[in-house]
């Protein structure tokens, strides 16, 4: 007889609340929600398992403000820390959130040591590093969440820009979250026809871009916050590739020991995902251009994380 899995998601705020409703929608098992808000993951919790019945799902949700619900969780998905506001970069929030991550991942590898992370919390690249040295976990546990949602996002420009179906858009967002992302034009296809052959080279550069400013151009919207229902369900796909052993092949933020000739940094680039966490990195045959735009992207990575060791 098989288990229902059991994920914890560490932050109750927008993206771990919706993630939580993503997870119970498809019905990926029982899910934790332990946020230092006193009642508002319980709160949350208790409102998501009340819909079970009209989603016609089984699962139980639990919110708390201490970590002994989430023993022997499969997955965990850490969305702690503060979001970004107008005029904040993402390293804005790099102090405090570190604090926060290490806190966190300390404090939920204790009761739960054989689980997988997925970290959220930004700076994403940075976050990761924390997580993983936290947590003490093997480096194919511990996996950030960028390179789902910044391929969504360039996957839906591209999709509304050419009039096809998302589903038909297969493409590549690489390196950090954030300026230096690396969209590859060359992974860029529409069910496997180069992009090149639908947009032009100027279109195509403007959806670039849009992609790149994706985060912030929903922050100038809402003003109060960041964007959570992309974030949350990119987290949630990463969540189900590994709960469902389903071997994707997704842009995932990984520490590297000299894949791509990086070492000691979290740098998004295509993975496996599967019940193993991540099972194996792919390199791919990159441009001199893109080649060029990652190490870009992992200079700006690792300056970073001399701000978190200083
Ligand atoms: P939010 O402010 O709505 O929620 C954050 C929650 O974390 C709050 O409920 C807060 O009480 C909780 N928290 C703070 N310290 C905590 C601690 N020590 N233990 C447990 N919970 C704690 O923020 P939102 O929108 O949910 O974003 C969460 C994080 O995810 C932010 O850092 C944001 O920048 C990041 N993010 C990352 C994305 C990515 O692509 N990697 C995309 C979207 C957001
Ligand atoms: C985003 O890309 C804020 O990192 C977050 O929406």
């Amino acid at each position: 007889m098989t288990k229902r899995h059991k994920i914890t998601v560490i932050g109750a705020g927008n993206v771990g609340a919706t993630c939580a409703h993503w997870l119970v929608a498809k019905e990926l098992g029982d899910v934790v929600v332990i946020d230092i808000m006193d009642g508002i993951p319980q709160g949350k919790s208790l409102d998501l398992y009340e819909a079970t019945p009209v989603a016609r799902v089984d699962a139980r949700v639990t919110g708390a403000n201490d970590y002994a619900p989430a023993a022997d969780s499969d997955v965990v998905i850490i969305t702690a820390g503060l979001a970004r506001k107008p005029g904040m970069s993402r390293d804005d929030l790099l102090t405090k959130n570190s604090q926060i991550v290490r806190s966190v991942t300390e404090q939920v590898v204790q009761v739960a040591p054989n689980a997988i992370l997925i970290v959220v919390s930004n700076p994403l690249d940075a976050m990761a590093y924390v997580a993983l040295k936290a947590s003490g976990l093997p480096r194919e546990r511990v996996i950030g969440m960028a390179g789902v949602l910044d391929t969504a996002r360039y996957r839906s420009f591209l999709a509304e820009a050419i009039g096809v179906s998302v589903k038909d858009i297969q493409a590549l967002v690489l390196g950090g979250h954030g300026d230096t992302m690396v969209p590859l034009l060359s992974c860029t296809t529409v069910a496997g026809i180069p992009i090149t052959k639908f947009i032009a080279p100027d279109r195509l550069a403007e959806i670039v871009q849009r992609t790149r400013d994706g985060g912030i151009e929903i922050v100038n919207y809402l003003k109060t916050g960041s964007a959570y229902y992309a974030p949350s369900a990119a987290a949630v796909e990463m969540a189900e590739a590994v709960l469902k052993d389903q071997k994707r092949l997704l842009p995932c933020a990984a520490y590297l020991e000299g894949e791509y000739g990086f070492r000691d940094i979290y740098l998004g680039l295509p993975v496996i995902l599967g019940a193993g966490g991540i099972e194996r990195i792919v390199e791919v045959d990159l441009t001199k251009d893109e080649k060029a735009a990652l190490t870009r992207s992992a200079e700006h990575v690792q300056q970073t994380l001399k701000v978190i060791e200083a």
